[in-house]
């Protein structure tokens, strides 16, 4: 990866780059949140049947694992920024892609089932974080982060609204999904969305080229891994198609607001 030199960046200024990362900025220092204060004590899946709660540990597995790319690519996102106000979003990322690895660790602990991380998803993280930094910032800001941020809000709605007895613990967990995860991601995908829009004007048409088949290539990939996962997501009354099909339609527009097709 390309490092823009210290010097360089400092020369380029703070009010260089997006108006929309500073307010983004802003918005992080004042919606960080504690891990740790979620009434954890409070939280007991015991009482659900063996099938949901390992129905949800197998799709929180795959999350948890997207988070802890999240967490190396927005690091090297960051390294990588030419501009000081892209470095300081970015940091506030990390630590929003820390806090939220510690979140589901904790949740995958307390759900106590057998879950594995789909060989799919590994491979593709692996290769999503080790690509350069153009593809990494579309391969995990807007692609992973958006697909992330759509299922999460879905799930976290869909267990918010349950209403049998002894599911209080998925409750609150749906609404920690919504009200606090999905938040971060937003911001993240909006970053994303703004960096890459920046990037894109400066391509030559065969770099472009070259990044759109990409792109193709990881959203199909994605499409499959989402398609196996709808065993896990009907677990909770989700139609899983039909959260696909939302899923593909975000894609499209967030890479439309990125000037890609
Ligand atoms: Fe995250
Ligand atoms: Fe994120």
């Amino acid at each position: 990866m390309n490092t823009t030199s210290l010097i360089a960046v400092a020369n380029r200024g703070l009010k260089s780059g997006g108006a929309d990362v500073e307010h983004l900025y802003e918005l992080s220092k004042r919606r960080q949140w504690n891990a740790a204060e979620l009434p954890w004590h409070a939280i007991d899946f015991r009482p659900l049947p063996f099938e949901l709660r390992q129905g949800v540990a197998e799709l929180i597995a795959q999350i948890h694992h997207g988070e802890l790319a999240a967490l190396t690519a927005s690091a090297r996102l960051v390294q990588s920024a030419p501009d000081v106000m892209d470095r300081l979003f970015g940091a506030t990322q990390v630590a929003d892609e820390a806090r939220h690895v510690e979140w589901f660790s904790r949740l995958l602990f307390e759900l106590d089932a057998p879950a594995q991380v789909m060989p799919k998803v590994a491979a593709l993280m692996a290769e999503v974080t080790a690509a350069d930094e153009l593809e990494l910032a579309v391969g995990m800001n807007i692609l992973v982060e958006g697909l992330a941020q759509t299922t999460i809000m879905t799930v976290g709605r869909a267990l918010d609204a349950l209403t049998l007895d002894g599911l209080e613990s998925l409750r609150l967990i749906g609404k920690w999904l919504t009200e606090k995860v999905a938040g971060d991601e937003s911001r993240h995908l909006a970053f994303g969305i703004s960096r890459v829009r920046r990037l894109v004007g400066t391509l030559s048409a065969q770099r472009r080229a070259a990044l759109e088949a990409r792109i193709g290539v990881w959203t199909e990939q994605l499409i499959g891994l989402a398609s196996e996962q709808n065993a896990g997501v009907s677990a909770f009354g989700i139609d899983g198609d039909a959260l696909l099909a939302r899923c593909l339609a975000d894609t499209r527009s967030r890479f439309a607001l990125a000037g890609l097709s």
